[in-house]
């Protein structure tokens, strides 16, 4: 499983790229807005910063507009995926885009039968959101396994399940078990996944039986 980090703010990427355990960023127009910076200069500084796929979205709601800005985002650094939302002027420009070989993440979808639309649309990957779809009282892993198994179903659909709107640790983890390609993790819930009592416990206890030796090992 990929993990991207969830956020437009470049002191929690910087921290946490510096791991190694960071595949990839993924933004949107809510987080840009959230970091009180430029769109061009975060996404230029986010593409510094990591190898991997960085998602700018787009604003414009026609297609013509989405391929024009898709563009302009992809001219930022080769590693910039072009977010469009899922909408049937998104799939529109998420094909010619595609088509042009940019990578497309297609967010804000909600429906297995969105998802297999982004898939037919050439999407490199789908943003299934759980958290919101929790907010409405309807299971968001359910979207994740239908998509999966959706998917699954036919080899042409190469589009990589990218597990969003993620709120907590078990979002995480049920995306692992159901098969998501990727999760876009906030960096709070990013560093909570290490964390478990049992072993702070354990390593406490090791410690102390360790100085009992006297020994050292530098
Ligand atoms: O990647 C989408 C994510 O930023 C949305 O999260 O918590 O606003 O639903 P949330």
């Amino acid at each position: 499983m990929q993990f991207f980090l969830d956020t437009a703010d470049l002191d929690e990427i910087r921290a946490l790229t510096a791991s190694g355990l960071v595949d990839g960023v993924t933004t949107n127009p809510s987080l840009i807005a959230k970091s009180g910076r430029d769109i061009f200069e975060t996404i230029a500084a986010i593409c510094d910063l990591t190898d991997g796929p960085v998602s700018a979205e787009v604003t414009a709601q026609d297609a013509p507009g989405m391929i024009k800005e898709g563009h302009r985002l992809a001219d930022i650094a080769r590693n910039v995926c072009i977010k469009v939302p899922l909408t049937w002027e998104g799939l529109i420009a998420t094909k010619a885009l595609s088509d042009e070989g940019h990578q497309v993440n297609v967010t804000l979808c909600f429906s297995t039968n969105q998802a297999l639309l982004a898939a037919k649309a050439g999407a490199t990957f789908v943003s299934p959101f759980i958290g919101r779809l929790d907010d409405t009282g309807v299971n968001g892993m359910e979207l994740i396994g239908e998509i999966r198994a959706v998917y699954d179903n036919y080899e042409d659909l190469d589009t990589q399940i990218l597990a969003a709107s993620i709120r907590g640790v078990n979002h995480v983890r049920e995306s692992a078990l159901l098969g998501a390609d990727v999760a876009t993790i906030p960096a709070k819930v990013l560093k909570a996944l290490v964390h478990h009592p049992l072993t702070d416990k354990g390593l406490t206890a090791f410690m102390t039986d360790w100085e009992s030796t006297g020994q050292s090992i530098l």
